[in-house]
Order: C-alpha cells, then sequence, then structure tokens
C-alpha cells in the first residue's frame, strides 16, 4: 500500500495523533498532552497556510493533502526534546539569554523523534507509514534555512526519502514560508477583519528571505486569503 492508500486507511491527523503519543513517551517531561497548547495551534497554523502555498507553488510537488498536513501537523514535534520552560518561554515570546540558541536543536530534535518513531515496532511494520515519515524528515529537516539571520541547522541530516531534489527544495522553502506567516497571529492576536490578515502578511513578507520573498506576491497573498480565510481567520 502506498502513501495514498495509508491515508485513506488512517489518516494524516491520526498518524499525526499517534506521532505525538510517541514522541511524549520518548520525552515523559512534556507531560502536557499534546506537546504544548501553543504548538498545537501553531502546528495547525502552519498546516492551514502550507497545503494551498504547495499547491499553488508546485501543484503539491506530487504529494497528497494529506502527506502536506502530515508534514504541517509535525514539523515542530523535535519541541518535545526542548527543556519545557524554555518552550514556555518561547511560546509566550518571552526569550531570556541563550533561549534563541537552546531552541535550534528542535529541527534535529523532529528528524530524531521521527526516525525513533519510524523504527517502533507499531510503524516497522507499514512502511507506507515509514515512507511518510522519511518524507516529513526531510521536509521539517529544512524550515528553518531560510531564515534571514543565522539559518540553521548548518549540517543538513542524510536525506531519507526519494523525493526528487528539486521538488524537496520547493516543499522546504513552502513550508518556511507557511512557518513564517503563521507568526503573524502570535504578534496581532486573532484577527478581526480580512483586510488585516492581508496587511499583517505583506507586513510579514520581508521576513522571509529574499528568494522566498519573491515568490510571495501581493496577488498570491490575496488569492491565498480570498480562499482560505474565514471572516479573516485562517480556518
Ligand atoms: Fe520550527
Ligand atoms: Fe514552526
Amino acid at each position: 500500500m502506498g502513501i495514498e492508500g495509508i491515508m485513506v486507511v488512517s489518516g494524516a491527523d491520526f498518524v499525526s495523533e499517534v506521532c505525538e503519543v510517541k514522541a511524549l513517551e520518548f520525552h515523559p517531561a512534556h507531560d502536557i498532552q499534546p506537546i504544548d497548547r501553543y504548538t498545537q495551534n501553531h502546528s495547525s497554523d502552519v498546516t492551514a497556510l502550507y497545503v494551498p502555498i504547495a499547491e499553488h507553488n508546485g501543484n503539491g510537488y506530487g504529494l497528497s493533502v494529506g502527506t502536506l498536513k502530515f508534514i504541517g501537523n509535525i514539523h515542530d514535534i523535535g519541541k518535545v526534546t526542548i527543556p519545557p520552560e524554555v518552550l514556555n518561554r518561547s511560546n509566550k515570546g518571552e526569550f531570556i539569554s541563550g533561549d534563541m540558541e537552546a531552541m535550534r536543536p528542535h529541527v534535529i530534535g523532529t528528524y530524531d523523534t521521527l526516525k525513533r518513531i519510524s523504527e517502533d515496532p507499531d510503524f516497522v511494520s507499514y512502511p507506507a507509514k515509514r515512507e511518510l515519515l522519511d518524507i516529513a524528515m526531510d521536509v521539517s529537516s529544512g524550515h528553518h534555512r531560510y531564515e534571514k539571520e543565522n539559518p540553521y541547522p548548518e549540517r543538513m541530516p542524510k536525506r531519507r526519502s526519494n523525493i526528487p531534489r528539486g521538488d524537496m527544495k520547493g516543499l522546504r522553502e513552502d513550508l518556511a514560508i507557511a512557518d513564517c506567516l503563521s507568526g503573524f497571529k502570535r504578534k496581532n492576536g486573532r484577527i478581526k477583519k480580512g483586510t488585516d490578515v492581508i496587511e499583517t502578511l505583506i507586513e510579514y513578507r520581508p521576513k522571509l528571505k529574499r528568494k522566498i520573498e519573491k515568490m510571495v506576491s501581493d496577488g498570491f497573498l490575496q488569492g491565498l486569503v480570498n480562499e482560505h480565510f474565514e471572516g479573516g481567520v485562517i480556518g
């Protein structure tokens, strides 16, 4: 059974929930279910943005909506490897000295956590699920490589999937766009009007690395808002 089949049987949301449960088993210091409310909200915002962006820029790069949703849902699962007090300050935007550095390993944390899950007996016997995890590991490894300052990780981990290089690049760039654009909610709280959403997205766009910034045109942002934002709030 291929990835599409496994999605029909179990659904991306189910597989990502299993991954969350497993990740928390590995890191019991994070005993809040789910990992924490902020990361959960952030991940669903990223997913809501990622699917239309990847469909717009790359026609989904050959992946199903379910697979794209899975990637968005679990891209920050490595935050379970970050000390809870650091994660908590990060979620509130109350960084103290050293916290930014302490958050950076979450990317490799996502890779390592998904690798460990893929070796779990629950997954070993389902090659399609392992393939899904491999794709998510490869894409999520690149989601902070487009920061304007100090992109990370400096050395990318070994690739696991056989997605063509050009498609992988697009998948990573689009995840970076969704990740960056989702940040407007924390800054501005719940947005009431559609015009606020488009203005805030345009305000955030310069924070994206130049080559990504160019891809996120006014027309694209407006289309995204029209198609995917209900009453100005990400659906
Ligand atoms: Fe992240
Ligand atoms: Fe993120």
